[in-house]
Order: C-alpha cells, then structure tokens, then sequence
C-alpha cells in the first residue's frame, strides 16, 4: 500500500520502517521542506499521524482536502485536559477523512520490538468496520495481533493509554510493555 507517514520522531519513524520492511511504499511528511506534508499525502492509501497532539488539529484543518477519502490513522496523543485522540478535530474540520486510531497506547519500543518471549503483543484499535481490514493489515504488518474494540472506541483506546503509563512509568516497570487478551 502507499502510506504516508506524517511525523519522523520515534513514533512516525519506527512505524513507517516496519511497514516498508513488509513491502509498502512509505512517504514521511513532516515540517522539513524536503519531507512535505502535501506531496508524501498526494496518492496515499491510508495516513498514519504520528506528529505531536497539540499540532494535530492543524493537520486536520490545514489538509482537508488531501485527506479525503483516505484511512487517517491517529497514533497522536494530546495530553493535558480532555482527550488524548483528536477524533473531534477530524469530524469537524476535515469530514471527509476516515478517522480510526490505533497504534497510540503503547510506548514506541513496542513497535519495534512486539514479541515477549516468543508471544506477539496484541495492539487494540478502533476503526469503521469498512476500515477494518486496512488498519488490521497494518497491525500485523508492523508485526503486533490486532484487537478490534468497534467504530468510535477513542476514549477507551485513551484509557489504555493511561493504563500503559502508569504500568510503564507509574510502577516503574518500564517501557518494554504490552497487552495480551488471554
Ligand atoms: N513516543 C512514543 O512512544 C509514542 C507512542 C505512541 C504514540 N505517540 C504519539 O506520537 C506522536 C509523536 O511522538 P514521537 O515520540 O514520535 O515525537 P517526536 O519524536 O518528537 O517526533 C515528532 C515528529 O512530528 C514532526 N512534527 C512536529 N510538528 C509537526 C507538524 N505541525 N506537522 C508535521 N510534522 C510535525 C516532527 O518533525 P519536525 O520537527 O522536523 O517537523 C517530528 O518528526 C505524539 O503525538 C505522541 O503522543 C508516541
């Protein structure tokens, strides 16, 4: 699939590494003129967002167009008051994309490395059920078991996210942490 990648930090970059490492063509878009946003957009399939929280809602506003139509997966977290997902952003300032978010609640080492001891982490998401089978190809092909919660799951998907932090940083049992439904 061609997929564009917006964002080149950790998140952005080890996402797009894994899925061009299973085959699909990745184009990173971020604030460097020669990683534009517009043009690694133009064409794609599907939008992994992968750019701090506080920027998506310009994202979303700033390019309307381009992402109608098209899979917008949110792995961006907002964080302060309110919800980490911008789900409410996209309906309202960019209708035309569809918006599902997955790859948010757990830390980016994971999606490097998804396998405990031989176990393949499972990732859950959310999406239309006409956007399950992309998202799941995704989920798989970054190499993690996808765990489908329904249509419009964002604030559970944020609850994990909480629930990863104080696992993770809270207890202090690290970042090399993941969910497995048993
Ligand atoms: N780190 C994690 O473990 C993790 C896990 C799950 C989800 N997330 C979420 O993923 C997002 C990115 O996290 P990260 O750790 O990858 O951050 P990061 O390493 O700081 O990378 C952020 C990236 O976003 C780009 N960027 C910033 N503002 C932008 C804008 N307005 N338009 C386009 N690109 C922009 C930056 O590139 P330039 O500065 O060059 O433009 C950079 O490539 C956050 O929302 C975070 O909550 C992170």
């Amino acid at each position: 699939m061609e997929i564009a990648v917006i964002g080149t930090g950790n998140i952005g970059r080890t996402l797009g590494e894994a899925l061009a490492a299973a085959g699909h063509d990745i184009r990173y878009g971020s604030r460097t003129p020669e990683k534009s946003v517009r043009e690694a957009l133009d064409g794609a399939e599907a939008v992994i967002v992968g750019i701090p929280g506080q920027a998506v809602e310009d994202f979303a506003r700033d390019h309307a167009d381009e992402l109608t139509g098209k899979v917008v997966i949110d792995a961006a977290n907002k964080f302060g008051d309110g919800p980490a997902h911008s789900a409410a952003e996209f309906a309202v300032l960019a209708p035309g994309a569809r918006y599902a978010r997955a790859f948010n609640a757990l830390g980016w080492e994971n999606f490097a490395d998804p396998v405990f001891d031989g176990v393949v982490a499972d990732l859950f998401y959310s999406a239309d059920e006409t956007d399950r089978e992309t998202v799941e190809r995704l989920i798989r092909d970054v190499g993690l078991n996808p765990v489908y919660l329904g249509p419009g799951q964002h604030d559970l998907l944020d609850a994990l996210l909480k629930l990863w932090f104080a696992l993770a940083h809270g207890q202090g049992r690290g970042r090399h942490l993941a969910f497995k439904v048993l």
